[in-house]
């Protein structure tokens, strides 16, 4: 079907004068006596063009709100810097007729509301400047690590072995454990696989094979997470984007961290001002600004030990109370960097028992050498570390936890062969997408969010 994006067109004002082809569905139509105006959105940008139908003698059939059409007419100059379309009934073709039970008749529904109908809410101005920003950010992220000498490498998403050990695991089998088989064992070893198998909740041990052979990797793609959280910001079915580098330490996880997300979120602001405007104006005043702010300003960084501090004299009455050897939580998270930092901070160094057994153990016996990258508003969006390279302090690690090395054995010969110092992070989409629109929930910026209780 040949026509013009309607981005293109509003952008062309060489055009102007010219007949030309727009295809779109209809936000708002208004009729008077010999003209009618027809807003049209095709989705590649936030604006709708307008058209003007001159509606003459002949018979005319007022376009309804939802209708898909498309418009053969004259380009024009319309009202301010825009370009609009002149046309005759004759080129208003109806392609897919609308009923008035259409639910986006009028303006300002509720993120709730647009929740229960989500493929129909990608045709609101919200959803479109979510969707659009979330691939403009997926492109920005590939870029800067295609640019940085990273290899993109794609990791299984069926996996026999829980990264994170939190045992948040979704089961991949064919038919389920039943009675007929006297062990879970004994039922594995005859399901499809020949062992229990999951969706893998982080693609960073595979990721480290690979980095130990090309040196910089990441990889971008979903992680499942059979966490029983109904929180705004937790989902079963997450993006997620994960560099693994060789020879670094974690001083080096943490600089680049920071650099790639200032790198992405500068392409964003430049990419994306529209979006970005509609955001700040309905969603979070001063978001721009806030962008600009973070881009142009060091992250803080602070260790666990001291953050504890920190919240013990706040004076705050946390729900969750705040002891050395606490895990940090969503209050905790945000008081440090609402409150005390007021911009993105770099929590290190955690206690070893609250954190994986992959970490580098520090010195001191008692820390690993841990980060989490905690923003306003959303709390953490980054968590990642130094990997334990010795052999035998992650064997001892494992060991401790009473893990199956049995499981790992391609993970622990990269440390008997050629081990080097490592790190690396896991940034979760959603949760920048959320950073950097000012969506308060994350089941509001993926197109279909998998979440407890509740799948479409
Ligand atoms: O801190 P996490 O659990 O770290 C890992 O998975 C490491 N293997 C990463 C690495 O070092 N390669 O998860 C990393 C990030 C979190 O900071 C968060 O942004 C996101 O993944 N995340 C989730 N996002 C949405 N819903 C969930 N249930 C999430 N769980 C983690």
């Amino acid at each position: 079907m040949k026509h013009i994006d309607i981005k293109e067109l509003l952008s062309s004002k060489e055009l102007i004068g010219n007949t030309v082809t727009v295809c779109g569905w209809v936000r708002t139509s208004r009729n008077s006596k010999s003209v009618a105006f027809v807003e049209l959105n095709d989705g590649t940008c936030l604006k709708n063009i307008q058209i003007v139908i001159e509606k003459g003698s002949s018979e005319y059939k007022e376009p309804r709100v939802g209708m898909s059409l498309k418009v053969t007419g004259t380009a024009a100059a319309g009202r301010g810097d825009t370009v609009e379309i002149n046309t005759a009934p004759s080129g208003v073709e109806i392609l897919g007729g609308c009923p008035p039970e259409y639910p986006l008749q009028k303006k300002g529904h509720s993120l709730e509301f647009l929740r229960s109908i989500p493929h129909l809410r990608g045709r609101t101005n919200t959803f479109n400047a979510v969707w659009r920003v979330r691939s403009v950010l997926a492109q920005a992220i590939h870029r800067y690590f295609q640019s940085n000498n990273y290899v993109y490498i794609n990791t299984p998403l069926i996996t026999g072995s829980d990264c994170e050990g939190a045992g948040e695991m979704f089961q991949v089998t064919v038919n389920g454990f039943t009675n007929e088989y006297k062990t879970e064992e004994e039922y594995y070893a005859n399901d499809f696989f020949g062992q229990r198998a999951g969706l893998s909740v982080s693609g960073q041990l595979e990721g480290e094979v690979a980095a130990m052979a090309m040196g910089k990797i990441y990889t971008f793609g979903p992680s499942f997470r059979a966490e029983n959280s109904n929180t705004p910001k937790h989902l079963a079915e997450f993006w997620h984007i994960e560099p693994e580098i060789a020879f670094a330490e974690l001083p080096d996880v943490i600089e680049i961290a920071e650099d790639m997300l200032k790198h992405v979120i500068t392409e964003l602001l430049e990419k994306c001002p529209d979006e970005l405007a509609f955001f700040d104006a309905h969603f979070e005043k001063g978001l721009v600004e806030r962008l600009r702010e973070l881009v142009s300003h060091e992250f803080g960084r602070v260790t666990y030990t001291e953050a504890i501090e920190l919240l013990k004299n706040s004076g705050e009455d946390f729900v969750y109370p705040v002891e050395w050897g606490c895990d940090l939580q969503t209050e905790h998270e945000r008081y440090i960097s609402e409150k005390v930092f007021k911009k993105a901070v770099f929590v290190t160094d955690y206690p070893k028992e609250i954190k994986s057994f992959y970490m580098k153990q520090n010195p001191d016996g008692k820390t690993v050498a841990a980060v989490d990258l905690l923003v306003p508003g959303v709390g953490e969006i980054i968590g990642g570390s130094e990997r334990e390279a010795d052999y035998d302090k992650l064997i001892a690690a494992m060991e401790e936890r009473s893990m199956n090395l049995d499981l790992y054995s391609d993970y622990l010969d990269l440390r008997r062969y050629g081990s080097v110092p490592h790190g690396g992070f896991g940034l979760g989409f959603e949760r920048l997408i959320m950073y950097t629109t000012g969506m308060s929930n994350i089941r509001d910026v993926i197109l279909y969010p998998r979440t407890v209780g509740s799948i479409r």
